[in-house]
């Protein structure tokens, strides 16, 4: 686990249509087409909170920022995050991404059933990390900018 990231590092967008995998992978993700001038974290997967701009509601994520090696399908980075806590889709929201922490390097699996090996590992680790201290202030920060309390 890597710490060197910025706390409160964040970016903006609207969840977009990605290229539809993420459901049969058992991962299915939102796709977030960052704001122009958003500083989008280097390729990696991240533990994070995605907060969901219309309600304020706050989900559980883990980000994939990457060009999905393991599909070959793109040389376009793309941020998309699974979130842990809710099978809602939110096409046309707009979220914010709050990065707690680095998980690991993106990789070019041999096969998808490495990377739902690999996804599930990251999903563990992930919520150990939201759940953690450091989890916490930033979920606070990213309350306190949307001037919203700690409510769980
Ligand atoms: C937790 C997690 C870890 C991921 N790790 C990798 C990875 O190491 N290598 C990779 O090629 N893609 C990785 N991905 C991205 C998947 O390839 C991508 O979500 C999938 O292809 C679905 O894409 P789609 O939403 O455009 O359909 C990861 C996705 C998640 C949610």
């Amino acid at each position: 686990m890597d710490d060197t990231l910025t706390v409160h590092a964040h970016l903006t967008g609207a969840v977009v249509r990605g290229a539809g995998r993420g459901h049969g992978l058992g991962f299915p993700t939102a796709n977030v087409a960052a704001d122009p001038g958003s500083r989008v974290p280097p390729s990696a997967i991240y533990s994070g909170w995605v907060v969901r701009h219309s309600t304020g509601v706050v989900h559980q994520g883990t980000i994939s920022i990457g060009s999905n090696p393991t599909f070959c399908d793109t040389t376009d980075v793309h941020v998309e995050v699974y979130c842990h806590d809710t099978s809602d889709e939110f096409y046309g929201e707009r979220v914010g991404l709050w990065f707690v922490a680095r998980i690991r390097d993106t990789v070019k699996f041999a096969s998808p059933d490495d990377l739902i090996r690999a996804a599930q590992q990251d999903v563990l680790r992930s919520e150990a990390v939201l759940a953690s201290d450091r989890g916490r202030r930033v979920l606070t920060g990213a309350l306190d900018a949307y001037g919203k309390t700690v409510s769980n």
